[in-house]
């Protein structure tokens, strides 16, 4: 008899998206279904997962939740946000709604510089306090583990005064962190016209300072480049990433948001854990993508917060075999959104996802994009006990309902972390 702390039983549909490495292709529309099913839970951890009959053969609980007519599964992973951020950019997004283009504020000095000078002038403090609140919020709607970037510093400083915050959020909250350096997330106005110049500031100064300061860390720590039309250019993007790979980094691409400037290539190339955006890959690319271990990491709330009608191509990127992510891209420019729900809903509408694939997509899949495939997104023993309650009784109602927090329940590493 296993001695759990905490029995979820009954369910009516317990996912456990239980997958040996990232779901590809047509098994992405596996969920691994478990009629009436039920969770053991033991020191954090699954402990055992099954049909409630037998699971509660072998197991006796400290404690029992009843999940009837609910559907059980693991928490989500958002593997791409911009976490860490000081002030909003709501004026901008008035001037985008008035016909702005989202290139041209940036080209006149907003945009993410805008961020990057709230940023700069906010305390250490005062960046944990903003970005708690928004992953209070990711933690209600659903979220136990996610990547953060920095990105908003551009400079040595205030790019390791963001790590710091992220640092001091793990530490603090439920919701685990994963730390991302994108010091190459645009050309600071200081260095205007020489971008040439900035990227050797990062690859010189920045990246060996930023590996210094990760002591004993809990997971890898990755290293992102913008590469788009008004950030860096592909040999830039190369020059950054291949510095960041000869110090451990694990590799990560912003890339064909705007213009298609051959990042996905690149990726593929250099063994990037995933490559993200990527609304106008060109066919080829994609192709180079479907076929490698680089992860395609999908961000539909981009698109739709900037009122734009292209989304990534999902179903060309699953049909030739390859493995989707989806993130929220949290950030103050493009997509101030910490729900994965409605993520999950504008993928099926707008890229063609059935629920069954979003939901691997946010799972087990966002897991390996983030190199965490083998602890979180799947509810299998011996993973972090990060289990979710929906308060519906079939995975479909997760896209197809949308606008509210269909969460009764989070438990994360074992505790109830949200009700
Ligand atoms: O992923 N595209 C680049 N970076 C962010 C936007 C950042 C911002 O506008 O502050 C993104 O969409
Ligand atoms: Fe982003």
């Amino acid at each position: 008899m296993i001695q759990a702390d905490l029995l979820i039983h009954s369910a009516a549909q317990l996912l456990t998206l239980a997958s040996d490495g990232p779901k590809r292709g047509a098994a992405m529309g596996e969920l691994g279904i478990i009629e009436h099913g039920a969770v053991a839970v033991k020191d954090g951890l699954i402990a055992l997962v099954g049909p409630t009959p037998e699971v509660r053969g072998q197991v006796t609980a400290a404690e029992e939740m009843d999940a009837a007519g609910k559907v059980v599964m693991p928490g989500f992973v958002d593997p791409h946000t911009h976490l860490v951020f000081a002030g909003d950019r709501a004026g901008e997004f008035e001037q985008r709604v008035k016909g702005a283009a989202y290139l041209e504020i940036m080209a006149a000095g907003g945009g993410i510089m805008s961020t990057v000078r709230a940023t700069r002038a906010a305390s250490v403090e005062q960046l944990v306090e903003e970005s708690r609140a928004r992953l209070d919020r990711m933690l209600a709607h659903g979220t136990t583990t996610a990547e953060a970037k920095t990105g908003y510093g551009l400079d040595v400083e205030t790019e390791l005064k963001m790590l710091e915050a992220i640092r001091r959020l793990d530490a603090e909250h439920p919701v685990d962190l994963v730390p991302t350096f994108l010091g190459a997330h645009a050309v600071p106005t200081e260095y205007q016209g020489r971008a040439d110049e900035y990227v050797d500031l990062v690859v010189e100064e920045m990246l060996p300072m930023i590996k210094s300061q990760i002591s004993n860390p809990k997971s890898q720590i990755f290293c992102d480049v913008f590469c788009d039309e008004g950030a860096f250019t592909l040999e830039q993007s190369r020059r950054v990433l291949e510095a960041a790979r000869a110090l451990g980094f694990g590799l990560k691409i912003h890339t064909d948001e705007f213009r298609p400037l051959g990042g996905a290539r690149l990726a593929v190339e250099l063994g990037a854990v995933s490559a993200d955006h990527l609304v106008c890959t060109p066919d080829d690319e994609i192709e180079l993508l479907a076929r490698s271990d680089t992860i395609a990491v999908a961000l539909p709330g981009t698109p739709f917060g900037l009122g734009r009608h292209e989304y990534t191509p999902a179903r060309r990127i699953i049909d030739s075999g390859g493995a989707l992510a989806l993130a929220t891209d949290l950030n103050p420019g493009t997509c101030w959104c910490e729900s994965m729900q409605f993520i999950i809903a504008l993928a099926c509408r707008f890229m063609k996802m059935t629920p069954a694939e979003a939901i691997v997509a946010a799972t087990i899949n966002a897991a390996h994009a983030i190199g965490l495939g083998h602890q979180v997104g799947s509810l299998e023993v011996g993973k972090k006990a990060d289990v979710l309650v929906l308060d519906i009784p079939d995975y479909r109602h997760l896209p197809y309902r949308f606008g509210v927090n269909l969460v009764d329940r989070v438990i994360k590493s074992g505790e109830l972390a949200c009700t």
